[in-house]
């Protein structure tokens, strides 16, 4: 599978016939070195929650491209009232889709929809365990550390992408402690430096954490996993 960070907590990525992307925050976001003009054909979307951050380009990208798009159900339930289909889970929910198995999980965080009204309710904010043929990836959105991430052992996760900036979610300290719970092969930390209250240092992660393998991506940077 080829990975792409593309800066905050938006990654890409390819496999098979599928272009995913995950929290499309592309414009605006300071460290994503491209724009929505340079991605083609997104098969599916995934939204934690509703932040501006996370929900990003969406509406654009869908669009544009009429993507799978997976995320609460409020959050579906708005787009579906922009006339965009989505499906909405619930935390705890699983499904098998075509393309692989979907979980959403919980994140201890908040949900707003930034709209020309203003803020809507973005529903519950979560992440999401997704399985591409058998590769299992873990997006814990934004969230503070919380003991249900030790029930994720048992997903046997290949890739977890875990928040490190502080301030808004669990800063470097506590995603290490997030990773012993969750004993992922391999953490890439994300949701940091993009803004000065989220600054941290991915290099002093890698060197804490202990209990998995760290891949520091650069923003822009594409590896094959
Ligand atoms: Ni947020
Ligand atoms: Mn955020």
């Amino acid at each position: 599978m080829k990975l792409k960070y593309l800066g905050h907590s938006c990654f890409y990525g390819e496999i098979n016939n599928i272009k995913w992307i995950i929290d499309p925050f592309i414009t605006g976001n300071p460290n994503c070195p491209i724009s929505i003009d340079d991605l083609e054909d997104i098969t599916h979307i995934f939204i934690t929650h509703g932040h501006s951050d996370h929900f990003g380009d969406t509406i654009e990208l869908c669009k544009k491209f009429e993507p799978i798009v997976i995320t609460n159900v409020e959050i579906a339930s708005y787009l579906n009232f922009l006339e965009i289909p989505a499906f909405g889970m619930q935390i705890g929910g699983r499904h098998k889709f075509p393309f692989g198995t979907v979980k959403m999980t919980p994140a201890i965080h908040s949900s707003t929809i930034d709209t020309a009204q203003g803020n809507i309710y973005g529903g519950n904010p979560g992440g999401f365990i997704f399985t591409f043929d058998d590769f299992t990836i873990y997006h814990a959105g934004d969230t503070g550390l919380m003991t249900d991430m030790e029930l994720f052992q048992e997903d046997d996760i290949d890739i977890m992408m875990v928040p490190i900036g502080g301030f808004y979610t669990m800063d470097l300290d506590d995603a290490v402690r997030a990773i012993e719970l969750v004993k992922p092969k391999i953490s890439i930390p994300m949701h940091y430096n993009t803004f000065d209250l989220i600054k941290a240092d991915p290099d002093e992660f890698k060197l804490k954490n202990i209990f998995s393998k760290t891949i520091i991506m650069d923003f822009g940077q594409e590896i094959d996993i």
